[in-house]
């Protein structure tokens, strides 16, 4: 039986016309639609000093310091965990103090020094928390390691320069290397694995006390 209908169209000619002209149209309508402006990444010059060298960069000004380091400078020592400020997998160290690199923006650090596991120690010559990390097992996968080793030079630094924590009763005091102590300071540092007490081994030796 013919298929075709009043109208001199065949069912088959039909279905090829139509795709032809689905793909004229998958093929020009990119082509003719204008770009919306949330589209067009606004872009800001940015100098970074990353572990003793300068780095110029032109970035989105969205752009994290963590995705900066991680994205455009291929430091990916620093982790994501969050992305949300909760983890601490992406602690840095900036001007001496450390902070959630996912939750500045890299715009914010114009002109600042920035520290990174890579800038801490190489593996001929290891800073001294990450060779007492390595003698106390304060690690078992490691992705949270980085963000803890930063974290950990950071605190003995806020220690020795007397900066007070919620745990301290006496806050014009100095305040002490306690195991108490260190374990508020690190609260923000996460370990999936566990390996909090072996952390705090790790720093009390190498702020000189033992556990
Ligand atoms: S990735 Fe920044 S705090 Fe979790
Ligand atoms: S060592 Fe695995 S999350 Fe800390």
């Amino acid at each position: 039986m013919d298929s075709s209908d009043a109208f001199g169209f065949s069912r088959r000619g039909v279905l090829i016309g139509g795709s032809a002209a689905s793909a004229v149209l998958v093929h020009v309508g990119p082509a003719q639609a204008a770009p919306a402006r949330g589209d067009v990444p606004v872009t800001m010059p940015v100098s970074l000093e990353v572990n003793g060298t300068r780095h110029d960069l032109q970035l989105d000004t969205r752009t994290t310091l963590l995705d900066a380091l991680r994205e455009h400078l291929r430091l990916t020592g620093t982790k994501k965990g969050c992305d949300h400020g909760q983890c601490g997998a992406c602690t840095v160290i900036v001007n001496g103090e450390r902070i959630n690199s996912c939750l500045s923006l890299a715009l914010q650090h114009q002109g600042d020094k920035v520290t990174t596991i890579e800038g801490l120690g190489t593996p001929e010559k290891l800073h001294p928390m990450q060779a007492a990390f390595i003698e106390h097992d304060g690690f078992q996968c490691g992705y949270c390691t980085p963000g803890q080793i930063c974290s950990a030079v950071a605190v003995l630094g806020e220690i020795k320069r007397g900066v007070p924590s919620h745990v301290q009763e006496d806050i014009v005091a100095a305040p002490a290397l306690s195991n108490h102590e260190l374990r508020e300071r690190m609260s923000g540092n996460i370990c999936r694995c566990g390996a909090y007490s072996n952390i705090m081994e790790a720093m009390l030796q190498v702020g000189g006390t033992s556990a």
